[in-house]
């Protein structure tokens, strides 16, 4: 349960290092803003819709990423997409967005469907009652569907070395040291970073490596698989028909495999987590798969059939939002309501604490899929559910991540219930991304056998 006193520096601190989520308190998820002085100056955490609306879309203008963010991502990002402002955000999110136009993401579906039968598979060999780690295997397969999706096979002849470079990758990267959350100039040396060199570089040689072979190929005139590489090397600015820099292409990939791996692999982890306590949306889950993908390959129209499946995805992302904090600083003056925001101050909105907020949702904490089924989404507020964002920088991967995690949820529940280990307490982790501490062991039991 959320503190009701406010903690000393030291404290806050401490606990922004070890879990960010301790630092709620009970009045966050009760009173619809909350104003005060903090160790990273003023900043107002907005709860209530019509002031997140202003803020992310009416006014996103006025709001650009404050640095902390930005000097916690950059340095495995890039500027890509996600870290870009400004006028370089406005070209790349113009020449990107025809990579994840609905069409475009229903071509991404075999590849889908191939990781997750992939997947499937290497289950099928393990026995009635193995342990598995849901959350390790939920970040193996969404690693196996961006390296399809982005290159394509013949990456490596080990299918999981891409996998294992990238993990490597962001385990040096992400390692946050507080000299970037006060904002130390770049020559100081990043402890965490420095061991994690080596594993930095093999990895961005390897993209480079894969970006140039790609080159050669389309130069040759050879057919080109129409993968998110290909589509990134022929991007253009449709207002003035100029193509990515090699720089912003690699960027690019590194952030849609940033962006892309952990939170969709949460996503699924979460939704296995929820369904193996409660039984009653369990057995319907499992009705559904069975009755809509019966044991035949799973097909695209599918997709639309799976209600129930995609209403307990949304659900996972009501309570564990992958990215359960979004931050904005103020450029000018602004004013919502009665409340004032100065020049400069942060404006948070914590979809954690927005999606368990005592005004706007019944019952915040229950696991209740039913919310998102159609006939009742109408009554959920636009703004009060936001695990991809709102306004002009929403997640451009939002229909990809939704498709997959559907195809990947399906297919594993066709193929196996899952257990938590007893005696395993769950407890979320903010990293960055909002994962469950310490894996989730889960009890595999087979459902079918081909
Ligand atoms: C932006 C969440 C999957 C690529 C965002 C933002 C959120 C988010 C909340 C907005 C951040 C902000 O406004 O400050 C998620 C969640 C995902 C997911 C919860 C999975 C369940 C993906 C995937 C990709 C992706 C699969 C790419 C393949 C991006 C990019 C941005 C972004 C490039 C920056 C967009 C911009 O600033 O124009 N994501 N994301 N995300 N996401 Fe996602």
């Amino acid at each position: 349960p959320p503190r009701t006193e406010p903690m000393g520096l030291l404290a806050f601190l401490l606990a922004v290092r070890r879990n960010p989520l301790a630092t709620w308190m009970e009045k966050h998820f009760e009173e619809p803003v909350v104003s005060g002085e903090g160790v990273l100056g003023r900043m107002t955490v907005v709860n209530d819709p019509a002031i997140i609306r202003h803020v992310l879309v009416d006014n996103a203008a006025n709001y650009r990423k404050d640095d902390l963010q930005i000097r916690i991502l950059a340095p495995g990002l890039g500027r890509g997409l996600l870290t870009a402002e400004g006028e370089e955000w406005r070209l790349q999110r113009r020449t990107l967005a025809p990579l994840f136009t609905p069409r475009a993401v229903a071509g991404f579906f075999p590849a889908m469907v191939e990781a997750a039968d992939r997947l499937v598979r290497r289950w099928r060999r393990r026995p009635d009652g193995r342990v598995v780690d849901a959350s390790l295997e939920m970040t193996r397969i969404t690693l196996d569907v961006l390296e399809r999706t982005i290159f394509t096979q013949g990456v490596a002849r080990d299918p999981d070395a891409l996998a294992r470079a990238i993990t490597r990758y962001f385990e040096g990267i992400g390692r946050v040291d507080p000299i970037d959350i006060f904002g130390w100039p770049d020559w100081v040396p990043r402890i965490g970073r420095l061991r994690a060199r080596p594993a930095i570089r093999f990895f961005e040689e390897l993209v480079d490596r894969l970006i140039e072979a790609r080159k050669a190929l389309i130069a040759r005139g050879e057919p080109a698989p129409r993968d998110l590489l290909t589509l990134l090397l022929g991007a253009a600015d449709p207002e003035t028909g100029r193509g990515l820099s090699d720089e912003d292409v690699r960027s690019n990939i590194v952030t849609f495999i940033g962006a892309g791996h952990e939170t969709t692999a949460n996503a699924l982890s979460w939704s296995l987590y929820l369904l193996s306590q409660d039984p009653r949306s369990r057995a319907r889950i499992e009705e559904e798969v069975d009755r809509v993908l019966g044991d035949g390959p799973f097909a695209f129209h599918h997709l639309d059939r799976l209600v129930f499946t995609r209403a307990v995805i949304d659900e996972a992302l009501r309570l564990y939002p992958p990215a359960p904090f979004l931050s904005r600083a103020a450029i000018a003056d602004d004013r919502v309501g009665d409340v004032d925001i100065p020049a400069g101050s942060i404006v948070t909105v914590a979809p954690y604490v927005l999606h368990r907020h005592r005004r706007l949702w019944r019952d915040p904490d229950a696991f209740d899929p039913e919310r998102f089924l159609p006939e009742n989404r109408d009554r959920i507020d636009r703004f009060a559910y936001l695990p991809f964002g709102a306004g002009p920088r929403v997640c451009i991967g939002a229909a990809f991540a939704l498709q997959e995690a559907t195809v990947v949820l399906a297919s594993v529940v066709r193929a196996a219930r899952l257990d938590l280990v007893e005696g395993h307490e769950v407890r979320p982790l903010h990293r960055i991304t909002l994962r469950p501490q310490g894996g989730l062991p889960m009890r595999l039991t087979h459902r079918r056998r081909e």
